[in-house]
């Protein structure tokens, strides 16, 4: 318990009065390739909301959140769920492995958390099981095999594409509304798992690699007893979160991976599998367009990038490492080190446009303290010519010239800084470029990884 009330006030609230979030509810997302540090943003904007909505992706997100000497690392549990008196909604968009689920409640629980009727399952949301994980490994290696790493996506192999692909093929999917029923689930299974154990052997076998099948009964035993434990928390959300707009209740979506992964507009196919754009939310949390007033977009005051595809402003030198090393750059899901580089405003300027960025949040400027230099990418070149947009084939984006503006950096630390004339002026120089490139007002500025080392701007 200590944490929770901990959690109620370490964050300064009045610092929020000056954000004015408008009418209808809020969506906050990422910009890039995801790790922007959305878990920060939406654990200070929970604090003026009722309901925290995750609508994409499922254990392959990782968010950070710092509070005191305590780090949480959640990945399908919303960041909102450190507070007692919110409601925390995982969607039907969301793909749900119940084990990695189960394991984050009971963490949370162990340490004085309370998760009850404050985290909220929707019954539409599909299941991950471990068919998934071994069907994303063998694809992976199914791609490599004699081509060359650079072919694989680089998944964090939690078996997201596999359960999504599952959901468009529908025969093969399992809902969390059918994880309640055992006749239903047993019935499903008896179809599924001999399909799955056909496709796979034979993968395996032509990649020579060892496959164990999987056991229906098994199967079946252990799922019962994960609907058993989740079955509380089950309801239909998209209902949940109608009621509480009705009641004149504030929801905060909360967008997982990033908008340059989303499946129909990143840099496809080195994305993931959801629409993790704000534009996702509709369709997975199953609310209409009209009721989401402000957009708040998150993005590194750097680059980077997990897994394979085209970065156009990739590191490979000291300043990149360096960029790793000050920053943590390593994968909250699966500890990978991160691919670095400079910030390139193309990317952000696109996502911002997708979303319809109203704000955008730049996160851990603190780390390019001390850099004489800072780069910034402000357009593209392909055989030559200038760009127009950002490419739709990751071939010419991984063919690009990025065109730089250069800058002087700035050497103080800036993570005393809480309001933004308290920056040095190279630091503002940097935040205003943003804007002119993005068109979009920078509203927060991160400055630390603690809670309280954020400036908020009016
Ligand atoms: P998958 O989502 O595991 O299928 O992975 C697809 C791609 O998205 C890989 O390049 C991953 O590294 C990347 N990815 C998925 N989730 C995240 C995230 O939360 N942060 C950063 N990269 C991610």
């Amino acid at each position: 318990m200590a944490q929770q009330a901990e959690a109620q006030t370490v964050t300064a609230p009045d610092v929020l009065d000056r954000l004015d979030l408008g009418a209808g509810h809020c969506a906050v997302g990422g910009l890039q390739w995801g790790d922007e540090g959305k878990g920060k943003i939406v654990d200070l904007l929970a604090q003026r909301h009722d309901m925290i909505v995750r609508y994409n992706g499922g254990a392959n997100a990782g968010h950070t959140v710092e509070v005191g000497d305590q780090r949480y690392a959640l990945h399908l549990i919303p960041s909102g769920i450190l507070y007692p008196d919110k409601t925390n909604v995982i969607g039907n968009g969301v793909v749900i492995d119940p084990a990695v689920l189960i394991k984050e409640i009971k963490g949370l629980r162990d340490r004085g958390v309370a998760v009850d009727k404050n985290l909220r399952i929707s019954n539409r949301a599909h299941v991950v099981f471990p068919y998934h994980h071994v069907q994303d490994a063998l694809f992976e290696s199914a791609l490599s095999a004699g081509r060359g790493d650079n072919k694989k996506i680089g998944t964090t192999g939690r078996g997201i594409g596999p359960c999504y692909a599952d959901k468009a093929l529908r025969s093969t999917a399992v809902r969390v509304g059918e994880l309640l029923d055992d006749c239903h689930l047993g019935e499903k299974l008896r179809h599924i798992v001999p399909l799955k154990n056909v496709m796979l052997g034979s993968l395996a076998q032509e990649y020579g690699q060892t496959f164990e099948p999987f056991n229906v009964n098994t199967l079946y035993q252990q799922y019962r007893e994960y609907a058993q434990a989740l079955r509380p928390l089950v309801c239909d959300t998209s209902e949940l979160i109608y009621q509480a707009t009705q009641q004149g209740k504030r929801v905060l979506f909360e967008g997982a991976n990033a908008t340059l992964l989303d499946v129909d507009h990143g840099t496809y196919p080195y994305v993931t599998s959801s629409s993790c754009s704000s534009l996702g939310l509709h369709t997975g949390a199953g609310v209409p367009a009209q009721q989401v007033g402000s957009l708040l977009g998150v993005a590194k005051a750097y680059s980077t990038r997990v897994g394979g595809g085209p970065m156009p402003t990739e590191l490979d030198d000291e300043i990149g490492q360096r960029i790793r090393e000050v920053g943590r750059e390593y994968g909250t899901t699966t500890g990978r080190p991160r691919r670095c580089g400079w910030l390139d405003l193309v990317a952000v300027r696109y996502s911002a446009r997708l979303n319809g960025t109203t704000g955008i949040a730049l996160m851990i400027l603190d780390v390019l303290a001390g850099l004489d230099r800072l780069k910034v990418c402000v357009g593209y070149k392909h055989a030559g010519k200038k760009l127009d947009g950002f490419p739709a084939e990751a071939g010419v984006l991984a063919a690009v010239e990025p065109v730089y503006e250069e800058i002087a950096g700035f050497a103080q630390q800036i993570d005393e800084c809480r309001e933004y004339d308290e920056l040095p002026a190279q630091a503002r120089a940097y935040v205003e470029l943003i804007e002119r490139h993005t068109g979009v007002p920078v509203r927060i500025i991160g400055v630390g990884p603690r809670r309280d080392q954020i400036i908020v701007r009016s």
